[in-house]
């Protein structure tokens, strides 16, 4: 893929984040969501490539823009034909709220590597680069605490470990707490959470638990760009979504998937941060523009670009 490419997709990112900035703290989730939507398939337009959505919005039925299998970008001739998983707004309910971590995201691949996830969840579980290759989701979460903590050469109580505050992790904090680690809950924003794993000094180790699965693929692509290390096994919520699961290519509903597997080949990354987070700062304001704060990072190369931009919006229009 074009190392331009990477430079030109933040901008797709900048414009969702600008757009869904404005209404943090504002309280309406479904608003900042369409709005991070409709920047951000605006700005698709301008970008050289042929892309389709595997990871989006949702299926057509039930998301009128950026569904799955919608061809976005310019399209012309020569133009790299990738697949997309993208996410406009990651944590709409954190941005709606004007809490920390909500991003805006989208990773590209070449050649359909993206597994075509359904919109239903997944058991994760992710780590930097210094517990690469020591995970595994077939294992109780004890022994992979221990595995990770050896990897890095710390005590288990020096770990941090991110869990999404749900009910439904009760039985999975216990097993944490009595290992010894320590537990961040986060209230939503498991993407964010995945890659602080990968960045020295956000304090996070490990990401455990259960969200959602589309949320798994665009994580594990960001995990591939900088050498992390992710595994994901989808968690229907009965026949009918696994029946939804078989629809969509995935034979086999217990399958442990691998981070190559999630996201595999040549992936392209790209997030801005909406609101302040461990890993990017959020959108500011200032008369006449905005500032934000972007990652862009490839597969191929591992090169991490932060990209801080001045918006000025009496040259180019408000967002
Ligand atoms: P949205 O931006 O779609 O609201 O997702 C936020 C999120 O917290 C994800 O980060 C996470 O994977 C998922 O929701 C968890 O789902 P649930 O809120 O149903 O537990």
């Amino acid at each position: 893929m074009d190392r331009n490419l990477a430079l030109e997709a933040v901008r797709v990112t900048e414009a969702a984040a600008l757009a869904s900035a404005r209404l943090m703290g504002l309280g309406d989730s479904h608003r900042a969501d369409h709005e991070a939507v409709e920047a951000m398939r605006k700005a698709f337009r301008m970008l050289a490539i042929r892309g389709t959505v595997v990871i989006g919005e949702g299926e057509l039925d039930e998301a009128p823009m950026l569904y799955i299998g919608e061809q976005v970008g310019r399209w012309a001739e020569h133009d790299p034909e990738v697949d997309l998983a993208l996410d406009p707004l990651e944590g709409t309910d954190l941005c709606a709220m004007g809490r920390g971590n909500a991003l805006s995201v989208i990773a590209m691949a070449q050649g359909g590597r993206f597994l075509h996830a359904p919109d239903m969840y997944m058991a994760k579980i992710a780590v930097g680069p210094s517990a690469r290759g020591v995970i595994d989701l077939a294992k109780s979460p004890t022994e992979n605490l221990r595995a990770i903590a050896d990897a890095k050469g710390v005590y288990l109580d020096d770990l941090t470990v991110v869990v999404l505050d749900r009910p439904r992790h009760e039985s999975l904090i216990r097993e944490i707490r009595e290992t010894g680690a320590r537990i961040r809950l986060i209230g939503d924003g498991d993407v964010s959470a995945a890659i602080a794993t990968c960045k020295e000094n956000t304090g996070v180790d490990v990401l455990m638990g259960v969200g959602g699965a589309p949320e798994g693929v665009i994580a594990a692509a960001a995990l591939r760009c900088v050498g992390g290390d992710m595994q994901g096994q989808l968690r229907p919520r009965g026949p009918e979504e696994t029946e939804r699961a078989k629809r969509m290519g995935i034979a086999d509903i217990h399958r442990v998937f691998r981070i190559e597997e999630l996201a595999g080949g040549e992936v392209l990354f790209a997030a801005t941060g909406v609101t302040p987070g461990d890993y990017l700062r959020g959108v500011q304001f200032f008369r006449g523009g905005a500032v934000t704060h972007s990652v862009v990072m490839r597969s191929k190369t591992m090169t991490v670009r932060y990209i801080e931009a001045f918006h000025r919006f009496d040259r180019k229009g408000t967002p």
